[in-house]
């Protein structure tokens, strides 16, 4: 192992215990890291356990790692513990075999096929809505999250699974909450002890598998092929051997997509909803815009391109609210950056959520302001001063669905219904795998004339 020149290391806080700042990291981590960036600047070193972790605060060096050098890091130690609930998919896999299954796939994400998702969508979106009624008070994350599920189902295997919303959900965040595990040095030991979490975490999975393993089954046996993700999966089945995928790659990938698909997209119009019942005027225009756009009709393909507000209210809410707020990497060799070096196998993080409150980059970082959004990223020169969707050949292959479902749903809802949070319902962040609401999100839905 070659020694590590410390005088290069990048400045950062330093303590005696052997497990570093891992407590402050798992206690707040957008506050820890917040406060050492605000200390020590841009770029920040500093320990948990026996793992170095580097800090990268600033747009030009998020690129430098995201897509000039992308080729020097790998998603590595941060993205095993994920192994366990997705396996090999697109999300944690790398390399050849990544490019390989991502060019399968990417079809599924191109524009006719997006576009040809908007009435599944709007068929879901009607089924959900239907049930609400005036002044009823619900938890949007709840309705949210049903709502995503069942468009995930339904657009990319075609199967109808608002029913089993719940059960789905609670799945994943009963194996979600044992990722927080990810950052104990000896996370991957304690995965294979029978603590009742561990339990818990096998149950979860194995209900996420039977759910997509089904759905998987039943499009085999329908032999329907129509472009979408799984008649996708199945064509590159390996036929007598051939090189095609396995039944267990195609497995990881359609739970990858599946998961990936809803939780974020959720939480996103979670965070969407919650920033429309704080901005009366961003309400107000978002209102206008549909209503001379949609004349009371469900949106459809050709709407969305008209609805460049209800876009930008999902942008500036993506700002804000980043589902991703950290994006991690691990360093393959040593890597200069600016005077420094960060040592092979550190962990690098790259805050979405820093880098959009930063007033260096935006004139008011706290401030919802869809317009502002919209003048922002269509003029700025650093497009890494905006990675909701992470940046380079590993950002996020479902962003285009993302936008889509983001607009139809706003657009869809807003239409007839105005939501406003309850009063005293307190809003604090959760930062898990995704950047959820901690109390949920309970909100009154009022219908409109
Ligand atoms: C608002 C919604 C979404 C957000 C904020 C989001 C965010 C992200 C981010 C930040 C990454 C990169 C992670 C990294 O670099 O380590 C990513 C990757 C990925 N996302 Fe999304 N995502 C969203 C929606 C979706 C949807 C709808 C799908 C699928 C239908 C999806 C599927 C994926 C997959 C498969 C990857 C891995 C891509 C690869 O590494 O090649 N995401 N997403």
């Amino acid at each position: 192992m070659t020694a590590i020149n410390k005088s290069k290391l990048p400045p950062g806080p330093k303590t005696k215990s052997p497990l570093g700042y891992l407590f402050s990291y798992r206690r707040d981590s957008i506050g820890f890291l917040k406060k050492i960036s605000k200390e020590y600047g841009d770029i920040v070193h500093f320990k948990i356990g026996n793992i170095r972790v580097v800090l990268l605060n600033h747009p030009d060096y998020i690129k430098e790692v995201l897509s000039t050098h992308h080729k020097d890091f790998v998603k590595g130690r941060p993205l095993k513990m994920a192994k366990h609930l997705l396996g090999e998919g697109l999300l944690t896999s790398e390399g050849e075999y990544h490019k390989t299954h991502s060019r399968i796939i990417q079809p599924a994400f191109h524009r006719n096929m997006i576009e040809s998702y908007v009435p599944a969508m709007t068929n879901v979106i009607a089924q959900i809505t239907n049930k609400w009624q005036d002044g009823m008070k619900a938890d949007m994350k709840d309705e949210m999250t049903k709502m995503s599920i069942a468009i995930a189902g339904k657009v990319l295997f075609d199967a109808d699974i608002e029913q089993e919303a719940v059960e789905i959900s609670e799945a994943l965040d009963t194996a979600t909450s044992l990722f927080g595990r990810i950052s104990l040095p000896f996370s991957e030991w304690l995965l294979k002890v029978p603590l009742p979490g561990n339990k818990k975490f096998y149950k979860a999975k194995a209900k996420l598998d039977s759910i997509v393993s089904r759905m998987i089954k039943e499009r085999s046996v329908r032999k329907l092929d129509n472009g979408d993700l799984i008649s996708l999966l199945l064509q590159s089945q390996c036929k007598n051997g051939d090189a095609g995928m396995s039944d267990e790659q195609i497995r990881d990938e359609a739970i990858t997509l599946f998961l990936t698909a809803f939780d974020t997209t959720s939480t996103a119009l979670t965070w969407a909803w919650y920033l429309l019942s704080q901005n009366p005027e961003a309400e107000t225009a978002l209102h206008k815009e549909i209503d001379i756009i949609l004349q009371g009709r469900l949106p459809a393909a050709d709407d969305i391109p008209q609805l460049k507000y209800t876009r930008m209210v999902f942008g500036e809410s993506l700002r804000l609210y980043p589902p991703s707020y950290v994006i991690p990497r691990q360093a393959l060799k040593d890597f200069s950056i600016d005077k420094y070096i960060i040592p092979r196998g550190s962990i690098i993080l790259m805050s979405p959520y820093l880098i959009h409150h930063d007033s260096r980059f935006y004139a008011e970082p706290e401030k919802f302001n869809p317009y502002a959004w919209d003048k922002h990223t269509g003029s700025s020169s650093s497009k890494y001063e905006y990675f909701p969707f992470s940046r380079g050949p590993r950002s996020c292959i479902g962003e285009p669905f993302a936008w889509m479902q983001g607009t139809v749903v706003l657009a869809a809802i807003a239409q007839s219904w105005r939501i406003t949070h309850v009063p005293g319902h307190k809003v604090e962040l959760l930062p898990l795998i995704n950047l959820r609401a901690k109390h949920g999100m309970m909100m009154t839905l009022h219908r409109r004339n």
